[in-house]
């Protein structure tokens, strides 16, 4: 049974993934909210596989690496996916505030790649899916610092690949455009929620990415909803 890291799995697309990926995967939760995740593993387990859960800031000192040995060994798939991001001036927020936003956002994801391809690249193969946002290649104001994590992330990413593709270990960044999770409820305003895409699309995308047969790789996917960058 393939074994599967999803980080941010309380979250609105995370949690989304979670039942889509239990059928055939054991799976490796981590999220910071004990209670939801408690909740999305005994949903997970109900669909009969291994399923293990940590609750973990992994912006506290160490988590990352917690988070690396309390899997006991290596990943099929690794799924990049906790992220947060504050919109506002870049010139008002406190720096605390930017470099909370490039921790979580480029450097955490950064710093568990590091820690788990050597297992990946040891069993010959491994997928890694990154997700990035559409503030990785579009430009919007009060997005500077989640725009430069995010496009950090998909220049680490496209290097990553040419180091580690040929060696059996593929990673994809995948850019989605809004989508309807409660990301938005902490920002001051939003694009109509009506519009955006759904926590279930963005988790269906992943899942194909992850799925690929392999005789074929995905390098980048820009995911919209159908009226485009809102
Ligand atoms: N929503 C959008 O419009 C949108 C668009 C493009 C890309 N994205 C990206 O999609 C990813 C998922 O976002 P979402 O929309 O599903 O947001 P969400 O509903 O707010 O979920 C975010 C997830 O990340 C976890 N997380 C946040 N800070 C963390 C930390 N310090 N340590 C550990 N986990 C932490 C949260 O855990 P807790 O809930 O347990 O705190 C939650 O599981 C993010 O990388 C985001 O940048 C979102």
């Amino acid at each position: 049974m393939r074994r599967v890291l999803i980080t941010g799995a309380t979250g609105g697309i995370g949690r989304a993934l979670v039942p889509l990926l239990a059928p055939s995967s054991s799976l490796f939760l981590t999220g910071r909210d004990p209670v939801k995740l408690d909740e999305v593993a005994r949903e997970a387990r109900s669909a009969g596989n291994e399923v293990s859960a940590l609750a973990l800031d992994l912006m506290a000192p160490g988590a990352v690496q917690t988070q690396a040995s309390w899997l006991g060994g290596p990943v099929d798939v690794l799924v990049n996916n906790a992220g947060d991001v504050q919109f506002g001036p870049y010139e008002s927020q406190p720096w605390e505030a930017v470099h909370r936003e490039l921790r979580l956002n480029l450097e955490v994801p950064m710093e568990l790649v590091h820690a788990l391809v050597p297992g990946m690249l040891s069993n010959g193969q491994g997928r890694i899916v990154n997700v990035l946002s559409i503030a990785a290649k579009e430009t919007f104001a009060g997005a500077a610092a989640y725009s430069a994590a995010k496009s950090g992330l998909l220049a680490f990413t496209r290097c990553l690949n040419r180091e580690t593709r040929t060696r059996g270990v593929h990673s994809v960044a995948l850019l989605p455009g809004a989508t309807d999770t409660s990301l938005w409820d902490r920002q001051q305003g939003s694009p109509p929620r009506n519009q955006m895409l759904t926590a279930q699309a963005v988790a269906e995308e992943i899942a194909r990415l992850i799925d690929l047969p392999a005789d074929r790789t995905v390098d980048e996917v820009v995911l919209l909803p159908p009226h485009g960058v809102l």
